[in-house]
Parts: C-alpha cells; structure tokens; sequence
C-alpha cells in the first residue's frame, strides 16, 4: 500500500484548489491529456449543472489510479435507522426536545451508527436536508460511502474523526465541521473510539458563505479559516464494499480496490472543514440583539432570495453588552424552523434538560424562546456590565420547509415528553395599575 497523507490543508472557501502526492502528476494547461502522468485516469466529477454560472459552479478534475465506473453493480441495502422518509409521521407544531443518544455497545461504524431524526424534501426535488445522529464506536474497515443525494455537514460532539476521502484526509474534533461534497467518496475513521454527533444532509444548493452586505469585507466565517484537504491516495487491492445512497436508499457494490485512489486533483467541489471557535462573532453594542442570521456559518440558498434551503448557524462564545435589553434569545415564532444541537458546555436561553449531544425542534410558527428561569434571571440582571457567555457551543440546522420527525424520532424513549413544561412556569406579572 502506498499512502500520502502529510495532513496539510489548502486554505480558502470556494477556491481553484490544485495539489499532486507525486510530482508532476497534476496536468500543466489542459484537463484531460492523451495520456496522463504515471499512467492514470482522467475523470471529471461535477457538482453544479455544466452551466451553473460562474460564481456557483462546482467541479473537479481527478487524476486517478483507476476510475471511478469500476464496480461490481449495486444490490439493495437494508437499513433500519437511516433512510429519508420524512413524511412517515405527521409534522407536529409541538416543540420537541430529545436526549443524546447512547454511545453503542456492540462495534458499529458511521454508516450504521446513523439514525434519522428528521428532514425535508428530499433527493428527487432537490431541496431540502436530512438530519442524521451518529453514534460509532469503530471506523469503516473495507467499506466507502458516498452520497448521490446531498452533501455531508458532519457536526461532531463526541470524539474526533479521521476522514479519508478521495481528495485527501480530513481531520475533525467537537466544534469544528466538516462538509463532504455530494458524489465524493470517503471512509470515516473514529481515532478516539467513540464518536457522536449530527449531519445535515443538503439536497439543496451547495453550502455557500453569506452574503455579508452592512457588514463589510471581513466577518462571521472568515474565507481564510476553511481548509481543503491535499491529495492523498491508497494503492491498495482487496474485497471492499462501496456504498452509494442514492435517491433515500442505501446501495452496496463489490469494489477490488480502494477508491481512494486520487493521486492530483484540481478544482473547487472539494471537502473541508472549518473551525467554529475561529468564527467572527458580531453583536449589538448599544440595545437589543440581531436576529440570529447574523450568526449564520453556511447558508444553501433556495429559488426565493433571502430564504434558505439550509442556514448553519452557532450560538459561539460571545459579549453581551446591550443595554437596557433582555440579553437571552427572545421569545419568538418564524416562519422558518429550527433544529438545534449542543456540542459543547450548556446552551444560554436553557437553565437545563438541553445537554451536549441532545437535540431540540422547533417547527413553523411554534413559540418558543427562554424558560422560565433564564426569563427571571434575565430579567433581573445587571445590564450596566457585559456578561461572558462562555464554555458553549450549540448550532441550529434553519430551513424554509417545516422539518418533519421521523417516526422513530418520535416514539423514541430519548425524547422529553415534559419539554413544554419549561414554559409552564413563566408568572403572570401583568398588573394594569403599574407601569
Ligand atoms: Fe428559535
């Protein structure tokens, strides 16, 4: 086996990334020569329609030890806890709440470490996202996994990942993400034995910066701060699986070798990763808040301007310095809805029951917002001083469609059925003959 993996990164977002493991074995001025270096294959792999415009267009060029049309044909794969049928149990307004899910006890993988708790759309329109938990306690051994259907948001909570895609390798612990192109091809890798967190499966337009209008040239996730892998390939021949899942379905094929077997590469539909504590968190510094777009990581954007198939955003360490003004999140009802996660420490508009690794849901129009001890709390504070908020990291998967649980989500013993009793204890303090 012959293996490159230096564990450098490329740096930048969206960039026109070029890296070799052997010299010379990226073409000079063209992308498909007669016959490439070290006798390897040429092969294109898109991420956007050909004629995407410029701005938007995905693909890349892989110069490879064999391609990627050999297989043995797909059959079927049963799974039981991963699969995208989002309209199997009616969407509830109800606000929902549900425990972390217990680390395994028998050896299970990422691929079958992972459970669907909810989603929507799917594959055949093209817009919407899966949302998965994973819960691993071994890494893929002889097995490869890619997705026709979306891209990989990976939000680990527990444990760090080792990512071998066809690109090269990708490296992630909790509060750093990691996203996997749509159609790549990777083996996850637990170094730490267990591993737990969330994915967002985008079936929508690629993951894309923010526009930042007001704010300027520089803010929120930095360009800079993304990292893209640099080529790395196994040499290596045995009987391996590869897994495809495609159209809400797993499938599996016989390979002979890995596919992992990239040996230059050039272009811009790459894996990455970014780090969550580097983000550039920007606040009020006279009276109340932003609403929380301004903390959007990501953003997928739909056909509708402004209105995301897909927002990522953190709720990071921060100042809070806004005078005269209720500091938590405030009550509210969107029109959009909302899947949060918590991936480190404890989540400021919760005084508990919202841990690392659990994971709430907050539909179209459903109320919510601080319980009835962060409103007291907040309430009474001091707001002549700033307070830290620190040692926390939660995230939250916003979409435009209603995020519809799965049934298995639903009937799950992980989730709080007394979630709403948070609210039950907010006191009428309404008296109409005080100001
Ligand atoms: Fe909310």
């Amino acid at each position: 086996m012959t293996s490159s993996s230096s564990g450098n990164y490329q740096s930048g977002f969206g960039n026109e990334f070029a890296t070799e493991a052997l010299a010379g074995a990226l073409p000079e001025g063209r992308n498909s020569p007669q016959r490439a270096a070290y006798g390897l294959y040429a092969e294109q792999i898109s991420g956007t329609a050909f004629t995407a415009p410029r701005h938007a267009n995905r693909r890349s060029w892989l110069y490879r030890i064999r391609p990627a049309a050999m297989h043995r044909p797909f059959e079927p794969l049963a799974h039981a806890t991963w699969h995208n049928r989002f309209d199997e149990a009616p969407a509830t307004p109800n606000q929902l709440r549900w425990d972390p899910l217990p680390l395994p006890a028998a050896p299970t993988d990422f691929i079958d470490g992972l459970l669907t708790v909810a989603g929507n759309g799917g594959p055949a329109a093209q817009a919407g996202i899966g949302i998965y938990l994973y819960a691993a306690n071994r890494s893929m051994q002889g097995r490869f996994l890619y997705s026709a259907d979306g891209e990989f948001l990976i939000v680990p909570e527990h444990g760090r990942l080792r990512i071998a895609t066809e690109l090269g390798l990708i490296e992630v612990e909790p509060q750093q993400v990691a996203l996997i192109p749509r159609g790549i091809r990777f083996r996850v890798e637990l170094p730490d034995g267990a591993a737990r967190g969330y994915v967002a499966e985008n079936f929508g337009a690629s993951l894309r910066l923010p526009d930042l209008g007001p704010i300027g040239s520089n803010g929120l996730a930095n360009p800079r701060d993304f990292q893209a892998p640099v080529a790395a390939y196994e040499d290596v021949e045995g009987d391996f699986e590869l897994i495809a899942k495609f159209q809400g379905s797993l499938w599996r094929a016989s390979i002979g070798h890995s596919p992992l077997d990239v040996v230059a590469w050039h272009g811009n539909h790459v894996p990455y990763r970014y780090d969550l504590r580097r983000f550039n968190t920007i606040g009020s510094i006279s009276y109340d808040h932003p609403d929380p777009s301004i903390f959007t990581v990501l953003t997928s954007p739909s056909d509708t301007p402004g209105t995301a198939n897909l927002d990522f955003v953190i709720f990071p360490p921060r100042w809070l310095c806004a005078e005269d003004t209720f500091r938590p999140p405030w009550f509210h009802r969107n029109i959009a809805s909302e899947f949060m996660g918590l991936v480190h420490g404890a989540y400021d508009a919760k005084a508990g029951g919202f841990v690392p690794g659990g994971s709430s849901l907050h539909n179209c129009m459903s109320g919510h917002g601080p319980d009835a001890a962060s409103f007291e709390k907040a309430s009474a504070a001091d707001t002549s001083k700033p307070d830290h908020v620190v040692d926390t990291m939660a995230f939250m998967f916003e979409t435009r469609a209603v995020i519809r649980p799965t049934r298995q989500a639903l009937e799950s013993p992980l989730l709080q059925r007394d979630y709403y009793a948070c609210w039950q204890g907010l006191r009428k303090h309404f008296d109409a003959a005080r100001r």
